[in-house]
């Protein structure tokens, strides 16, 4: 089977899918013949995302709001009456929230970081998986982040709610593993994105490039990974080839978790 027979067809719905990680992989399942639904709340950015993928294939966008019900409700019948099936869900979209220490948290910016992070990740399981245990298969990929496994400072309400889809990940898993659909999670360590541009300008106003140094310095494979490097992942999560691979949580780190 060639690179652009492998999900000939198959539909794949991306949340985030403006963003760097989302663009990437709905770049890896468009080369490989897929169809793919972009879903973001930033309007331009994801109309933008589209016009940079279509000479790729069969791409299209929904805008919503992740943590809202009604949107994640329109945004999965959408897929449907678009695609008939949703046959993979990449359950990505995530915001870092403000940088600062527990006891400078204001509650509303930690309820912010839930309602994305949490909230929206469990919505879009519930409303993909009734699409799903109607079709009798899927594979669901959560976006969690080394800090759904590790602690980080500075980071509290991002940690825990990274943490909360990893649970999420193995609730759900157990759930429907009898039903022909497998949910995973990723763990990325920092990757080449502008999500990390703002955390390093977060931490060190002055000389953000010091913390990308510092964040390298640490990594075993002294470097970010590439969002290219997420997104062959999450192909692969989502492919046959990870028929037995379920409830897991995979590391894309370069190695941090081995230290
Ligand atoms: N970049 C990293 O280093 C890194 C590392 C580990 C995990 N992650 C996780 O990977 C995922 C993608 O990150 P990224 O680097 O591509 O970030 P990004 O900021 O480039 O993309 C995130 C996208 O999500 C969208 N989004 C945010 N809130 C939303 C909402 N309420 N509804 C719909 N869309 C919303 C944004 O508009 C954006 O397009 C996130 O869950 C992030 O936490 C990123």
């Amino acid at each position: 089977m060639t690179a652009s027979e492998a999900f000939g067809g198959k539909a794949v719905v991306i949340t985030g899918g403006a963003g760097a990680i989302g663009q990437a992989t709905a770049r890896e399942f468009l080369v490989r013949g897929a169809r793919v639904l972009l879903v973001d709340r930033d309007a331009s950015s994801v109309e933008y995302a589209r016009t940079v993928l279509a000479e790729l294939g069969d791409v299209s966008t929904a805008v919503a709001d992740v943590s809202s019900e009604d949107d994640v409700a329109g945004y999965v019948q959408t897929a449907v009456e678009r695609f008939g099936t949703i046959d993979v869900f990449f359950n990505n979209a995530g915001i870092e929230g403000r940088m600062q220490p527990i006891v400078n948290t204001a509650a509303e910016d930690f309820d912010k970081v839930f309602a994305v992070n949490v909230r929206g990740v469990f919505l879009g399981l519930k409303h993909v998986l009734q699409v799903m245990l109607r079709q009798g298969h899927g594979s669901i990929i959560n976006t969690s982040s080394e800090a759904g496994l590790n602690g980080a400072t500075s980071l509290a309400d991002y940690v825990a709610s990274k943490h909360a889809v990893t649970g999420l990940t193995k609730a759900a898993a157990l759930e429907v593993a009898r039903d022909g659909i497998r949910v995973n999670s990723i763990h990325p360590s920092p990757v080449n994105t502008p999500m990390m541009r703002r955390l390093e300008s977060t931490w060190n106003a002055d000389s953000p490039e010091t913390v990308k140094a510092e964040f390298e310095a640490k990594s075993p494979m002294g470097r970010y990974s590439d969002p290219s490097e997420i997104a062959k992942v999450v192909v692969f999560l989502a492919s046959d080839d990870a028929s037995f691979v379920n409830g897991a949580q995979i590391r894309i780190d370069g190695g941090n978790g081995a230290a």
